[in-house]
C-alpha cells in the first residue's frame, strides 16, 4: 500500500511501504518473463447504405484458436460491444436496417453464436461539468455545483473513414453536439481515439498503459471547448453491462514503480467475472496539455458501481442490436482535475486514457531501472545496504516527525 491516505493518486510525496516493497520483489519477477503473443488485427469501417456517416468500426483481432471481435460505434452514445470467440473463424454480421430500427435486438451477431466465450459493451453516455469554485475538498462528490450535462447521444460525429489508420491500427471518432445554442463547441470537440494493437507494448505518451494483442485502447480528449465557468472541472459518466445480476468489480492496484506514468503508483480496473473474463484498466490520471507530463498531471476519480435501474440513460443501438432488451447496466463517473492546480482552463485540453480488453488484465512487470536498482539490492552486501537503508529511512521519518513538532 501506498502512504497516501485520503488522496488516492501519489503525486510525487508518495512513498512506497517496505512491506509493499517486499510482497512486490516477491510477486513481481515472474511476470517480466511473459511471452509474447500476437494477433492479425484488422480494422473496417462497416458502411450503412443510407448517406449519413452512421460510424461502425469492427476491430477484428485473430490469434491461433481465437478471435476478439471490438465494436465501436458513434450511433447512439458512444459505446463499444466486445466480443471473444474460441476460433479463429468467427465473423461479425451486421443488419443496417434492424440497427437502425426502433428494435434493433439481433442487428449485430457474431456467428457461429455458439463460439462466444465472453461479450460485454461500455457506453459513454454524458459529458459532465461541474463548477469547482470555492470547492476545497479535493475528495468531494460531485467536485462541484454540476452544471447541465451534454448528452453524447445528442452529438454528431466526423465520418470515420476519414480518420482511420491501418499502420497505427487506429481511428478517431470526432463530435460536437448538434444543438449548440452557447456555442461552446463553435471551436471545440470530443474525440475519441481508439487503437488497437498485434502485440505487447507500451505507448510513448504517458501514462504509457502496458497494452496486449488481447486490448484496445481508447483516449477521450476535450480540445477547444469553451467552459461555462472559469474553474470547470469534466467528467465522463459510463455505463457498462454487468455479468447476470451483479455489477463489476472495481479494483485499485497500487505500485512502487511509477517509471512509466510520473508520480502515479495507482491502477485503477474494473472486472467483469472472476477469474476477469474481460477489463477496463486506467492510470488516475488526466492531462491538460497534448503533452502529457508531470506539471500537466491531473487527478482522474472514479465513483462506485451503481446498477442504473434508478435513472434512465441514453441508449445505444450496437448493445440492444446484440445484447437485446437486457437491462442490467451498471454506471459510474469519472471527475478529471481539481479546483486547484493545472486545469482544463489552461489551454482548453484534457485527455484520458484507458484500456479494453479480454482475459485478465496486463500486469505491469517493474520497470528495467527498478530491477536493475532491486537486483544490486539483493546481493548479500546489497542486501545489508537495502536493511541499513531502511533503519536510515525509519530514522528520518522520527526525525521528520520531530522536526514537524518544532
Ligand atoms: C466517409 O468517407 C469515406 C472515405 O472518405 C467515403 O467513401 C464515404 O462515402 C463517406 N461516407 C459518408 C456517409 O459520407
Ligand atoms: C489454444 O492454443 C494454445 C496454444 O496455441 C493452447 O495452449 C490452448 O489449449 C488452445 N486453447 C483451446 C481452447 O484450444
Ligand atoms: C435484416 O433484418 C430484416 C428484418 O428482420 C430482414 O427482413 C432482412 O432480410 C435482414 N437482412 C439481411 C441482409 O439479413
Ligand atoms: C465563492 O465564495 C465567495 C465568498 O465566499 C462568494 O462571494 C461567491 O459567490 C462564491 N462563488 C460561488 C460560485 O459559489
Ligand atoms: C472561435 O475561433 C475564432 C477564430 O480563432 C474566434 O474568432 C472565435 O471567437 C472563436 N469562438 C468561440 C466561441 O470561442
Ligand atoms: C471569470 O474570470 C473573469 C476574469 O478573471 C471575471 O471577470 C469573471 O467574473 C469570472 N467569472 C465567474 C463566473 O467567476
Ligand atoms: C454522474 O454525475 C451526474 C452529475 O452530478 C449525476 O447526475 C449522475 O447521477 C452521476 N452518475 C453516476 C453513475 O454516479
Amino acid at each position: 500500500m501506498c502512504d497516501c491516505g485520503e488522496p488516492r493518486w501519489g503525486w510525487g510525496h508518495c512513498a512506497p511501504s517496505p512491506m509493499l516493497l517486499l510482497s512486490l520483489l516477491l510477486s513481481a519477477a515472474p511476470f517480466g518473463l511473459l511471452g509474447e503473443k500476437t494477433r492479425q488485427v484488422s480494422l473496417e469501417v462497416i458502411p450503412s447504405w443510407l448517406g449519413s456517416p452512421q460510424n461502425l468500426l469492427h476491430i477484428r483481432a485473430v490469434g491461433t484458436n481465437s478471435t476478439l471481435h471490438y465494436v465501436w460505434s458513434s450511433l447512439g452514445p458512444p459505446a463499444v460491444v466486445l466480443m471473444a470467440t474460441n476460433t479463429p473463424h468467427s465473423t461479425l454480421s451486421v443488419n443496417w436496417s434492424l440497427l437502425l430500427s426502433p428494435e434493433p435486438d439481433g442487428g449485430l451477431m457474431v456467428l457461429p453464436k455458439d463460439s462466444i466465450q465472453f461479450s460485454s459493451a461500455v457506453v459513454f453516455t454524458r459529458l459532465l461539468e461541474f463548477d469547482s469554485t470555492n470547492m476545497s475538498d479535493v475528495a468531494a462528490k460531485p467536485p462541484g455545483k454540476p452544471y447541465l450535462p451534454y448528452s453524447l447521444a445528442d452529438f454528431s460525429w466526423n465520418n470515420i473513414s476519414d480518420s482511420l489508420d491501418p499502420t497505427t491500427l487506429s481511428a478517431t471518432f470526432r463530435g460536437h453536439p448538434i444543438h449548440d445554442p452557447s456555442r461552446a463547441f463553435a471551436n471545440g470537440s470530443l474525440a475519441f481515439r481508439v487503437q488497437a494493437f498485434s502485440r505487447t507494448s507500451r505507448p510513448t505518451q504517458p501514462p504509457r498503459l502496458l497494452h496486449t494483442a488481447d486490448t484496445c485502447q481508447l483516449e477521450v480528449a476535450l480540445v477547444g471547448a469553451s467552459p461555462r465557468g472559469n474553474h470547470s472541472l469534466f467528467g465522463l459518466e459510463v455505463a457498462t453491462l454487468g455479468q447476470g445480476p451483479d455489477c463489476p468489480s472495481m479494483q485499485k492496484q497500487h505500485s512502487i514503480d511509477d517509471e512509466y506514468a510520473p508520480a502515479v503508483f495507482q491502477l485503477d480496473q474494473l472486472l467483469w467475472g472472476s477469474p476477469p473474463s474481460g477489463f477496463v484498466q486506467w492510470r488516475p490520471v488526466a492531462f491538460s496539455q497534448k503533452q502529457g507530463s508531470r506539471e500537466s498531471a491531473l487527478p482522474c476519480q472514479a465513483s462506485l458501481l451503481h446498477p442504473t435501474l434508478a435513472y434512465p440513460l441514453p441508449q445505444s443501438p450496437i448493445v440492444r442490436a446484440f445484447f437485446g432488451s437486457q437491462n442490467n447496466f451498471c454506471a459510474f463517473n469519472l471527475t478529471f482535475g481539481a479546483s486547484t492546480g493545472p486545469g482544463y482552463w489552461d489551454q482548453h485540453y484534457l485527455s484520458w486514457s484507458m484500456l479494453l480488453g479480454v482475459g485478465p488484465p496486463p500486469v505491469d512487470a517493474l520497470s528495467p531501472l527498478v530491477l536493475g536498482i532491486m537486483a544490486v539490492a539483493l546481493g548479500a552486501p546489497g542486501l545489508m545496504l537495502l536493511g541499513g537503508g531502511l533503519v536510515l529511512l525509519l530514522r528520518h521519518k522520527q526525525h521528520s516527525e520531530y522536526s514537524s513538532i518544532n
